[in-house]
């Protein structure tokens, strides 16, 4: 059976109805990969899984929620969408978008978002517009707009949004069979950790999962005002995605940590990029900086010995990471990151000394 998309694949989970028309781009259905080589290499006593958002069509986790907030923008009959964006919601929103048939706003921080998620708003026809100041300051600016307007926001403060994006956590139950031990994502504006502990309740709540995860979220430490408890007035860190000093769903996130024993921490940039470069170089995973946090925060717990289970224990820790976004959107951060390479003559035998054979 071809996919169809979150919406009709988790239908009786989501708050449509016949008259909801559905606009899909087929978003979903991730690979979810089991990463036994960073274990190995990295010496992680766990037995961990990758969520690879980067294949969904727009190459971020937004599709999922996207489908569901412009679908129920349609159904209400919406004059146009708006958002503030670091760069993938943006994205996802200019693709649906255009396929429905509304005209898209988006408001981006000049100069700090990714060059692939700039092109995709644009290509799209979305009306771009780059504001001198930060996501924060954007956000505030698109709220207000929308109060005035006619028009839908549909950051994840629009309800739709979080509900489409927990399919993803129903999708890791069903492929793993049952939920992970531990859940780890990087942490932004905070929808997405809100809308997975989401997922794996309901999931719970029907029984079709016996346990539930301990939800990490991991933030940027340039970026953490979860973890410092106040607001950080110019959020820092290369990984542009969760460049965020006041998430909107900042008490939500904080509940799912509490109600699911989890935590919500941070890690250095020197930590995601070192992250980063293992998944594509042991995993053939391309995720964008942002996504590595999650990974990044895995190696660091690992170091503290919280994972090491005892000898009688009948097996490791399950872990599912989730990585957001695909590496592509920020092609110019992995080449920066990497050793240039070499130029010779179009000759086989400078070639060849070239490549030591
Ligand atoms: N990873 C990536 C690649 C993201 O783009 C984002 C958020 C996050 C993680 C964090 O998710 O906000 O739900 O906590 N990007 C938003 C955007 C802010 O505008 O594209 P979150």
């Amino acid at each position: 059976m071809n996919w169809p998309g979150i919406i009709e694949a988790y239908r009786a989970f989501l708050p449509v109805t016949e008259k909801t028309p559905v606009v899909t781009l087929f978003e979903g259905n991730t690979p979810l990969v089991r990463a036994s080589r960073l274990c190995e290499a990295l010496s992680l006593p766990i037995d961990l899984y990758l969520k690879y958002e980067g294949t969904n069509p727009t190459g971020s986790f937004k599709d999922r929620g996207m489908t569901l907030a412009i679908s129920k923008a349609k159904e209400a009959g919406a004059q146009a969408v708006i958002c503030a964006s670091t760069g993938n919601t943006s994205a996802s929103a200019a693709a649906f978008s255009a396929r429905a048939e509304l005209p898209a706003y988006v408001l981006i921080p000049e100069g700090k978002i990714a060059v692939g998620k700039l092109a995709q708003a644009m290509i799209h026809g979305a009306t771009v517009v780059q504001v001198t100041g930060n996501f924060d300051e954007a956000l505030v600016l698109v709220k207000e707009i929308a109060q005035k307007y006619p028009i839908t926001l549909v950051n994840s403060i629009n309800p739709y949004r979080l509900e489409g994006q927990k399919t993803a956590a129903f999708e890791i139950c069903d492929q793993l069979g049952h939920a992970p031990d531990y859940h780890f994502l990087p942490v932004g504006n905070a929808g997405n950790i809100t809308a997975y502990w989401r997922g794996y309740k309901d999931y719970h709540k029907l029984e079709k999962i016996s346990l539930l995860p301990k939800m990490m979220g991991f933030q940027a430490a340039g970026a953490a005002p979860i973890v410092l408890g106040h607001k950080v007035e110019k959020p820092d860190t290369i990984a542009t995605a969760i460049r965020i000093g006041n998430p909107a769903s900042w008490k939500e996130a904080i509940t799912a940590a509490q109600e699911s024993q989890g935590k919500i921490l941070s890690v250095t940039d020197e930590e995601i990029i070192y992250a980063y470069r293992k998944i594509a170089a042991l995993e053939g995973l391309f995720c964008e900086p942002a996504s590595a946090a999650s990974v990044a925060g895995v190696i660091k717990l690992s170091k503290t010995g919280i994972f090491d289970v005892g000898a009688r224990s009948p097996r490791p820790m399950r872990m599912v990471c989730t990585l957001t976004g695909h590496g592509l959107k920020d092609a110019d951060f992995a080449v920066g990151k990497c050793k240039q390479p070499v130029t010779v003559k179009a000759n086989i035998n400078d070639v060849l000394k070239v490549l030591g054979l």
